[in-house]
């Protein structure tokens, strides 16, 4: 298939573009490398260098033979997005290019434009470019379970039947997020919805949890030039990826509040596979698909125990520390989320056991030297 990657040099989109391009699709990638400007102009740059999308295609190339093809540009400008499609005439469309961080989203007037105006307009014109040059093209579209918030009742995978006044219908399922980036993760949802109705487009929508890892395959283990980044600051690092890092340097894990907050988490691994299998397996003309894209779940304790446990065993000086929380959330609240629409697809999870933490602390370890202290906490509240 000719599958085109929006976002490909990102923490997910690169070890997409490995992927695909390893089992033999032909593949376009493409960045503006806004994770890595926001990353250099804030001062919060990944745990080791990446070198950049260019690069790391030519890596690929000499590693394993295959040929991934890239455009630097922005998904923003219509006219650029219009001739990727041109040139690429994809199959599917995976569409990770967006501002990712709920911190940076809640920073200052400044980011939260960005982050409205990018991932909004980005969305639109990729649906606009489908329309008019690949309307039979699957979108593969990534969502967050942060669209739903921590509601009282169970989170049901994306859609929810509901009885009122004695009549039935189906709907999404509610949604209420907890910063501007999630927000613009609904609005998205709503403009896919809109779209996919008037001009019957395909689309899975993925609703994904927060993210750890850093294992991908085997070529990025050999070498390490082609793993992806790994930020484990406050505004783009993940939480578990965050408590690694402070574990090895002796920083106390941050633990926001109670630390009951419970999410679903997944593998940088199950990512690949969850993408892989929507791709596999694509929606319908005029249907919106949506899955819960998590493999487990976790309070924030529970993950910051695991970390304690491993990290002791690995000889450092780990310690827990309750801080008080920077963001309006709740710390204790119902979690109950379904997520077996990918399992029936064959997903086969990658759990977090110890195993896979001690694989992290490995490749954090070698770059102990690199931690930059006052990266770790800017205490962005809201
Ligand atoms: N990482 C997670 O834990 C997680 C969890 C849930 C959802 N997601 C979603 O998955 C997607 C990928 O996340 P990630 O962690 O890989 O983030 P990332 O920032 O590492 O990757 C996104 C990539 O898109 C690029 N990009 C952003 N706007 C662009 C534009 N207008 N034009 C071209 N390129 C653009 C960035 O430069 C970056 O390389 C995002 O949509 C994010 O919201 C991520």
């Amino acid at each position: 298939m000719k599958i085109l990657i929006l976002g490909g040099d990102g923490y997910l989109g690169w070890p997409t573009a490995m992927a695909f391009s390893k089992k033999g699709h032909e593949v376009m990638v493409v960045d503006n490398y806004l994770r890595r400007n926001l990353c250099r102009d804030l001062d919060v740059e990944p745990l080791f260098p990446v070198p950049n999308l260019l690069e790391r295609v030519r890596l690929w190339r000499e590693v394993t033979g295959h040929e991934i093809h890239t455009r630097i540009g922005d998904c923003c400008n219509y006219q650029f997005l219009m001739e990727v499609f041109r040139e690429c005439r994809p199959d599917a469309i995976i569409h990770y290019a967006e501002q990712p961080s709920a911190p940076y989203s809640m920073l200052n007037h400044g980011a939260a434009e960005l982050t409205l105006m990018n991932n909004l307009r980005g969305t639109f014109n990729i649906v606009w470019a489908m329309r008019e040059q690949a309307p039979d093209c699957h979108l593969v579209k990534l969502g967050t379970m942060g669209e739903y918030g921590t509601p009282n009742i169970d989170i049901e995978e994306g859609w929810i039947e509901m009885e009122h006044k004695g009549r039935r219908d189906r709907f999404l399922f509610p949604r209420q997020a907890g910063s501007l980036y999630h927000t613009t993760k609904i609005q998205d949802t709503d403009l896919l919805w809109f779209y996919v109705r008037m001009w019957g487009l395909r689309v899975s929508d993925l609703m994904q949890g927060p993210v750890y890892g850093l294992s991908v395959n085997d070529e990025a283990d050999l070498d390490q030039r082609l793993l992806p980044f790994f930020n484990y600051d406050e505004l783009f690092g993940t939480v578990l990826n965050r408590f690694v890092v402070q574990a090895v340097a002796g920083y106390p894990l941050t633990v926001y509040g109670k630390g009951g907050q419970t999410r679903g988490y997944l593998n940088l691994r199950d990512t690949v596979a969850c993408v892989e299998l929507a791709v596999d397996n694509p929606a319908d003309h005029g249907e919106l698909r949506v899955f819960n894209q998590i493999t487990e779940t976790f309070t924030v304790n529970e993950l910051a125990d695991k970390v304690f446990r491993v990290g002791k065993e690995r000889g450092h000086a780990v310690e827990i520390k309750s801080i008080e929380n920077p963001r309006k959330e709740k710390e204790e609240h119902y979690y109950n989320p379904v997520y077996t629409g990918l399992k029936d697809l064959g997903l086969t999870p990658n759990y977090l056991t110890d195993e896979v933490l001690q694989g992290m602390f490995e490749i954090v370890e070698k770059h102990k030297d690199r931690i930059v202290r006052n990266r770790i906490f800017r205490g962005v509240k809201w």
